[in-house]
C-alpha cells in the first residue's frame, strides 16, 4: 500500500493500534485524519504535525458525525485514499458467570453498536469518497479484529 502522499483516515486513531498506524502514514510521507472519540488525546497528537494530522471527535457509531469529519479531512487533505478500522472497545464479560448472572443485553449490544455496526458505518460512508480517488477494484479499506472472534474463549463473549 502507498502511504506517501497518500491520505488515511484512522478510526481510533488517538491511542494504541490505530495511532502506531498513523505515525506510520506520516513518517512515510501521508496524511493522517484522526476519527476518535477521545478529544484530549486526538487533539495533542494532531498539535505534533498540524499540517498533516487533523483530529476530529467523532462517534463511529454516529452518521451525522462521521459524515461531517470525512467532509472536514476531504477540505483539509483534498481527498481520502485509505480507511482504516480501529476505533472499538473490549469488554469482557461472561454469557453466564460464576455468581449465576447472565450477560446484560445493554453491554452486549453497546459492544457490537461500536465495534461492528461503527466499523460498518465509517466504511459505507467513506466509500464513496475513496472511490473518487482509488481507481481499483479493491479500495483500501483495513478494519481489525481479534482471534478471540474465532475461539471459543469464554470471558470476552460480546467481542
Ligand atoms: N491491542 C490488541 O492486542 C488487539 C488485538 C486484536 C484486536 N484489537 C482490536 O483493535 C482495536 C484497537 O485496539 P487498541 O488496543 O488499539 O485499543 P485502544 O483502546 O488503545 O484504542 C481504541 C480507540 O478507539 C476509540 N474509540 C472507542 N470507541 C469509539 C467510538 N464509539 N467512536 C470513535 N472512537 C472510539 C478510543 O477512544 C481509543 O482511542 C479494538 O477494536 C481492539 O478490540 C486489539
Amino acid at each position: 500500500m502507498k502511504l506517501k502522499g497518500s491520505t488515511a483516515v484512522i478510526t481510533g486513531g488517538a491511542s494504541g493500534l490505530g495511532r502506531a498506524f498513523a505515525e506510520r502514514v506520516v513518517a512515510e510521507g501521508g496524511n493522517v485524519a484522526v476519527l476518535d472519540l477521545n478529544k484530549e488525546v486526538g487533539e495533542e497528537f494532531a498539535a505534533s504535525n498540524p499540517s498533516r494530522i487533523a483530529y476530529f471527535q467523532v462517534d463511529v457509531t454516529s452518521e451525522e458525525s462521521v459524515k461531517a469529519a470525512l467532509t472536514a479531512a476531504v477540505a483539509k487533505f483534498g481527498g481520502i485514499h485509505i480507511v482504516l478500522n480501529s476505533a472499538g472497545i473490549s469488554s469482557p464479560c461472561r454469557v453466564l458467570n460464576n455468581k449465576g448472572a447472565v450477560h446484560s443485553m445493554e453491554h452486549f449490544d453497546k459492544v457490537i453498536r461500536i465495534n461492528l455496526h461503527g466499523t460498518f458505518n465509517v466504511i459505507r460512508l467513506a466509500l464513496p469518497i475513496i472511490a473518487k480517488q482509488v481507481r481499483r477494484s479493491s479500495p483500501n479499506v483495513i478494519w481489525l479484529s481479534n482471534c478471540l472472534g474465532n475461539s471459543s474463549f469464554f470471558s470476552p463473549a460480546n467481542f
